[in-house]
């Protein structure tokens, strides 16, 4: 489907409140930028395509969404490369997850021709907003939800797709220590675990507030049906370094296709890294622990970025995993993809999309 893009109506904020952030020192998902964009969808099409001021929306309490968790979302980052140019980092892959979530959750998709004029014009009018400092970048939060007002459990018929952008540091500020979880689930095989569905992250709270009631931060998710293999962890897959290889879960329905994972498992094979993609069991773990095999493990995600893993508890006993400032294999991805980003190496996988 073709978008019409002039039809974007345009309301500016009277006063900025760009003053009022400390880009120096930027906590996740905490400021937000002027503007917003929104869509709805009514009469089986999308339209009423407006960027406004960022702030509040009035909802009636019957609306669908906030009852039957009809809501998705992406995130994804723009960055400021040495040029002082403004790069997204794969965006066209996050609108097609988008659509795969709204499909998987019974809600329409957004094409992603209109999701990119509107990400354009958005960042154009917000530009000021995208940081200056490395290690810093412009957080997106497109997301979509149903509208009705109707308390029939059923598919929405209307809906609105919102997104807003805030400067933002890494979600993870220290490394991470986290809990195999072996009670409870995240995702059941035929269930909507690889869609980014509010839901998913709605259930792992409970669970997520026990393992930091005994000193996690986050949890290390198993299967569902033996709790034996690892899954991903918290709000990022996972990825360890057992010998020399890089080893990661496949992703599945009870998986995210985490973006930065793929770009992981691609860059590294490109530095000669071996990869392996392939159901890794706790037993596996504590076996590569005990030989002295397992050498690194850490999250990814776009919020997360390369967060290493400092400990991995089991059971009540607890695998120390070598200090951070040894581990050489995500050391070379994260410096590896942050050159790709700020624009300090040629980008050979044509990932960084110029929003100029
Ligand atoms: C992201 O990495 O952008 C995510 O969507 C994780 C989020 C739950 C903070």
């Amino acid at each position: 489907m073709e978008s019409d893009i002039m039809n974007i109506k345009i309301e500016r904020v009277e006063n900025s409140r760009i003053q009022e952030v400390d880009f120096e020192n930027i906590p996740f998902g905490k400021e937000f930028a002027d503007h917003m964009f929104v869509a709805d969808y009514k009469d089986g099409k999308w339209g009423d395509f407006r960027i406004i001021p960022y702030g509040g929306m009035a909802f009636y309490p019957a609306m669908l969404g906030l009852h039957y968790g009809q809501t998705i979302f992406e995130g994804m980052k723009a960055y400021r490369n040495t040029s002082g140019e403004i790069m997204m980092f794969r965006p066209i892959d996050n609108f097609n997850r988008l659509n795969r979530s709204a499909e998987r959750m019974c809600m329409p998709t957004i094409p992603v021709d209109l999701m990119m004029e509107a990400l354009r014009e958005l960042i154009k009018i917000d530009e000021d907003w995208v940081p200056k400092n490395q290690d810093a970048a412009l957080y997106i939060r497109p997301f979509m939800f149903a509208t009705d007002e109707f308390l029939g459990v059923k598919p929405s018929e209307k809906y609105r797709c919102v997104i807003f952008t805030g400067p933002v540091g890494p979600y993870y500020t220290t490394p991470l220590k986290v809990m195999v979880e072996d009670h409870y689930t995240r995702a059941a095989k035929g269930g909507t675990g690889s869609a980014k569905a509010g839901g998913n992250y709605g259930g792992a709270l409970y669970p997520t507030k026990l393992a930091q009631q005994k000193g996690y931060h986050q949890i290390l998710w198993t299967d569902s049906f033996e709790h034996k293999y690892i899954e991903e962890s918290g709000t990022m897959n996972v990825m360890f370094q057992i010998g020399d290889a890089l080893v990661t879960p496949p992703t599945g329905d009870t998986i995210l296709q985490g973006i930065t994972r793929d770009s992981v498992l691609k860059l590294a094979a490109d530095i000669g890294i071996e990869v392996d993609e392939r159901r890794i069991s706790v037993d596996e773990i504590k076996q590569a622990y005990e030989s002295g095999q397992l050498k690194d493990a850490f999250g990814v995600g776009t919020a997360a970025t390369i967060a290493p893993i400092e400990l991995i508890g089991y059971q009540g006993e607890d695998m120390m995993l070598p200090p951070v400032s040894e581990r050489q294999l995500s050391k070379r991805i994260s410096e590896g993809l942050k050159e790709i980003r700020y624009g300090k190496v040629e980008d050979r996988f044509g990932w960084m999309v110029s929003m100029n």
